[in-house]
């Protein structure tokens, strides 16, 4: 994905002059995304990642197109590493305006097709981590202006996906009760549920070849993939004052995928467990 020019972009450009996000997963896929479109409009970025190089990588690429931008190392499953990492953030680039914890795993198998510990770390990198991000960041979060924002997943029941249901539905649930406690506090938080992005890790790993990608195409209303900018999008309205009535939400932009429940990725099960026993 490039980075917009500010001149192209819904947002004016200086809509986070000033700002430092701290972004969780931000080294590639929908994170990196957002991590660009806040820094082409004057966001400072620390991008987090468990591979240093990785994030190095990701934020020497926006340095390299004009922005601020910061890489360090941790894994969100381990709250000293976040909150080391959290200290170089602040050392080096101030408090935070915005906390986005994007870091997350993922992978398809079903509930008795996945070992204990693969169910644990899906549920630690993406419930746990959240709540580590949030609870490190938290003393170094502006207060009032301050803006939590989570990606979580589906919404819905989804084959294939427990682990990734089960967490996200804790991220949804860790988000809104924060809004209710940090409301008083001026700190704005809400959650996306991203759709089938283009380019990512994660529907690399969901829609390997054509045919499944197809197949995705049709759980989508509008009848397509998303990219990243449309992520990224929701993301800059979400932080900025043009959404400053709203916390609690978990806003789904994914083509209309979540107004269908779950039934479309019960299809594509059906039709996968079809062909392995005709296969
Ligand atoms: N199916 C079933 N189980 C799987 C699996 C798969 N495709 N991939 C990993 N697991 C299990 C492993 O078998 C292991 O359990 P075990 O010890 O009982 O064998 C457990 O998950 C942990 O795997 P491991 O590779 O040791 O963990 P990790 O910390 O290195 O990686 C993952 C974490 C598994 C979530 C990995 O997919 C990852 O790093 N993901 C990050 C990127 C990503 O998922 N991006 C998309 C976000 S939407």
């Amino acid at each position: 994905m490039t980075q917009p020019h500010p001149a192209s972009s819904t947002f004016r450009p200086d809509l986070l002059a000033g700002k430092h996000a701290l972004i969780t997963g931000g080294g590639s896929g929908i994170n990196l995304g957002i991590a660009q479109s806040f820094a082409a409009h004057g966001c400072a970025v620390t991008i987090l990642g468990r591979n240093l190089e990785k994030a190095q990588n990701a934020a020497q690429g926006i340095v390299e197109a004009g922005g601020r931008a910061l890489g360090v190392s941790a894994d969100v499953r381990d709250f000293a590493a976040m909150q080391a990492a959290v200290a170089q953030a602040v050392a080096e680039q101030g408090d935070f305006d915005i906390v986005l914890a994007g870091a997350a795993g993922n992978f398809p198998a079903p509930v008795d097709g996945i070992s204990p510990n693969g169910f644990k770390t899906v549920v630690e990198i993406d419930l746990i981590g959240t709540y580590h991000t949030v609870k490190a960041a938290a003393p170094h979060l502006k207060t009032p202006g301050g803006n939590v924002l989570s990606i979580s997943a589906y919404g819905v029941p989804v084959p294939m996906q427990a682990h990734v249901v089960a967490a996200k539905a804790g991220v949804d649930a860790l988000t809104q009760t924060l809004a209710i406690e940090w409301g008083l506090r001026g700190v704005r938080v809400n959650a996306i549920i991203p759709g089938p992005i283009d380019g990512t890790e994660g529907m690399a790993r969901l829609a390997p070849d054509e045919k499944t990608r197809q197949q995705f195409t049709r759980t989508v209303p509008l009848g397509r993939f998303g990219v990243p900018q449309d992520i990224a999008n929701a993301a800059l309205f979400l932080v900025s004052d043009a959404a400053s009535y709203v916390t609690g939400v978990i806003l789904p932009v994914d083509g209309g995928q979540n107004m269908l429940g779950g039934a479309p990725q019960y299809q594509m099960y059906l039709a996968s467990q079809a062909a392995n026993k005709s296969g």
